[in-house]
């Protein structure tokens, strides 16, 4: 196992560039399943997740891989001989987004037999409404032996209402009903970047899929789709973290690739801290102001505050002027980077869903375990900025979701290296 050996106080200075976003590229990945030939998929980054998603592939009988070289940003897919539509508990317990695989499989091969993700760290993360999306195209849904077992001859376009906003339901949902029979509307759609990504894929694919992006799609079924080849958008959180990064730092860094567009919450929150964010050279550039202020933060879905930046703003609060009261809305366990932020002399409270920050005059290096992807993130934020030595274990979680994040902050000026631990 390795550990993250970090030394804080560098203000980072300089330019950095931001991979693929990991949950644009897994629902992508899990789309070639809905077209015979190869697919190719570019900038698609290097992660432990996108690593599963490809063995998950493979083990239904696609070929899929990354590619090696000049090209180890790109993976292929393909389909040529029989698919077995069946995802292992194996893999998805360790990755719950291989569900994903459930929509294009019933909608493709109308079998699919997928082990039930359970919950996980941050919470329950139930999948009921995407079995009432598949439901509502007329797939016969099982559990059974910890499976979810879905069929249908042929998939009919229906009406879905989903009873919450979720980002991988629609994705699921929307790539079954794009070769259902006839007309779907999906209400109370996920507005994520990452969902209007898709679409363009599935789109290019031949499918016609519309409103992605808003909290209506409109999908006519097509009987067919034929394989493509596409780039992969940037990674919004990444980008935000090293926007934070640059802020809790005391730096001046451009963040390459940043879509302003997809960051307008962020970038507020950021401005209110203090910090100038301005658009540059295809990217954003954040400079930290003297004094960080403190700002409230409440996550919600998009084009909301993200929940999966809350961790990272949170640490930067924990050295802020003020009190910020952060509440989170989307999971109901997102605070176990909490306990470790107290190790590095945070001073925060929690109140059911609300956190309480205290800002303090300085953090202090110490020993710090990584809970959760997002989690390792804060910790490494918090690293940053603490005197002294932290060591931040189990970053396996982090590199479920940042390409060498370590590189990146590393060729920005920090003191940061990864070691090998024993097992
Ligand atoms: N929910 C249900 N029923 C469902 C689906 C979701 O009750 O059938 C609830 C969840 O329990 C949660 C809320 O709805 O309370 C939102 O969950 P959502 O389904 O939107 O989350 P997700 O699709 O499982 C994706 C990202 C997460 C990100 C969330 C929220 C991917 C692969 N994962 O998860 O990313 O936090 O949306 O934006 O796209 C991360 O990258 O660190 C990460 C956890």
């Amino acid at each position: 196992m390795d550990k993250i050996v970090m030394k804080g106080g560098t203000p980072l200075h300089g330019e950095v560039e931001v991979s693929g976003a990991k949950n644009a590229a897994l629902p992508i990945l899990a789309s070639a399943l809905l077209a015979d030939g190869t697919t190719t998929f570019r900038n698609v980054p290097d992660l432990a997740d996108v690593t599963t998603m490809l063995a998950v592939l493979r083990t239904m009988g696609c070929e899929a891989a990354r590619l090696s070289g000049k090209k180890a940003d790109t993976c292929e897919i393909s389909i040529t001989g029989t698919i077995t539509p069946e995802a292992p508990y194996d893999l998805v317990k360790t990755m719950r987004a291989s569900v994903l695989v459930l929509g294009p499989l019933v909608a493709r091969f109308g079998r699919a037999r997928v082990s039930m993700p359970g919950g996980c760290a941050i919470g329950a993360r139930p999948i009921d409404q995407h079995l009432k999306g598949l439901k509502a195209l007329g797939a016969e849904i099982h559990l059974t032996e910890g499976y979810v077992e879905a069929r249908a001859k042929q998939l009919k376009g229906g009406m879905i209402n989903f009873d919450v906003i979720t980002v991988t339901g629609t994705e699921n949902v929307m790539m079954a009903a794009v070769l259902a029979k006839g007309r779907t509307v999906m209400e109370n759609c996920a507005r994520e970047p990452e969902v209007e990504e898709l679409a363009r894929v599935l789109n290019k694919m031949g499918a016609k899929v519309e409103g992605a992006g808003s909290s209506v799609i409109t999908i006519e079924g097509v009987e067919s789709l034929n394989p493509v080849d596409h780039a992969i958008l940037p990674d919004r959180i990444e980008a935000g973290t090293l926007l934070v990064a640059a802020a809790i730092s005391g730096g001046n860094v451009l963040v390459k690739h940043a879509r302003p567009e997809h960051l307008d919450a962020v970038i507020d929150k950021l401005r209110e801290a203090g910090c100038t964010i301005t658009a540059e050279g295809g990217g954003l550039r954040c400079k930290a102001p003297k004094t960080l202020k403190s700002v409230n933060i409440t996550t919600t879905e998009h084009p909301g505050f993200p929940t999966d930046m809350q961790a990272q703003l949170m640490a930067l609060m924990t050295v802020s002027h003020g009190t910020s009261v952060i509440s989170e809305n989307i999971f109901e366990n997102r605070f176990m980077h909490v306990p470790e932020l107290h190790r590095l002399g945070a001073d925060i409270t929690i109140q059911g869903h609300t956190a309480v920050v205290k800002g303090v005059k300085g953090l202090s290096g110490a020993p710090v375990m990584a809970t959760d992807l997002r989690a390792s993130a804060s910790l490494i934020l918090a690293g940053l900025r603490a005197e002294g030595q932290t060591e931040v274990s189990r970053v396996y979680h982090l590199d479920r979701g940042y390409e060498r994040l370590e590189r990146k902050l590393r060729g920005l000026g920090a003191d940061i290296r990864r070691v090998k631990e024993r097992a």
